[in-house]
């Protein structure tokens, strides 16, 4: 069965990623085409970027990032639920990517967002960053406005019909990560 993991990618006290990742998993947990699981960065806990070298030597000195390798290998492709901070990636995000680079190789990504403008920005960002990390960022995404999806004590309130919107997005995720999964096995 593949593997998705949903990444939790902010950590602030009161963040709202934790319970837009959650809703997701209850929409994609219910498909018979993959596996879901949550990686919650606040459990991962990753201190700034401190390796020697850089990732793509693949030479990892420290437990924490090869714990992170090993946990990120486990994984065909992955949706990762952003903020947008100052226009971007919240930083525990982009140094959570920084920290690796095999184990996210020949993945595929599909990316959940919100903001002020939906996230959009900070979207655009990880699709580059996705690219110089080779993984595969699938077109749909899935999309929230933190006036109108948050009621005003910070509770999300998505409409319903956005539930078609992840399965659009899975509908694209999972057949890419399963034909990388043969381009790995075979290189
Ligand atoms: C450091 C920081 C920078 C922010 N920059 C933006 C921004 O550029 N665009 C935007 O739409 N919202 C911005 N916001 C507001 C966030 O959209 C809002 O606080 C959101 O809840 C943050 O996600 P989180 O709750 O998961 O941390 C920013 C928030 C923080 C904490």
């Amino acid at each position: 069965m593949l593997k998705i993991g949903i990444i939790v990618g902010s950590t602030r006290p009161g963040r709202k990623s934790d319970q837009v990742a959650k809703w997701y998993y209850d929409i994609a947990k219910s498909r018979p085409d993959a596996e879901f699981e949550i990686i919650d960065l606040a459990d991962v806990n990753l201190p700034l970027y401190d390796e020697p070298l850089p990732a793509g030597y693949h030479d990892y000195k420290n437990e924490h990032t090869q714990k992170w390798a090993e946990k990120i290998a486990q994984y065909d492709g992955f949706v990762i639920v952003t903020a947008e901070y100052n226009h971007s990636v919240p930083a525990v995000l982009k140094n959570a990517l920084d920290y690796l680079y095999l184990e996210w190789n020949n993945k595929a990504v599909a990316f959940v967002s919100y903001g002020s403008s939906n996230g959009v920005r900070a979207v655009n960002t990880l699709r580059l960053i996705a690219g110089e990390l080779q993984m595969a960022d699938v077109r749909q995404q899935v999309m929230f406005n933190v006036f109108t999806d948050f009621d005003e004590n910070n509770k999300f309130i998505p409409a319903d019909s956005k539930a078609e919107s992840v399965n659009d997005q899975l509908n694209q995720l999972i057949p890419w990560s399963k034909a990388l999964k043969s381009v790995r096995e075979n290189i």
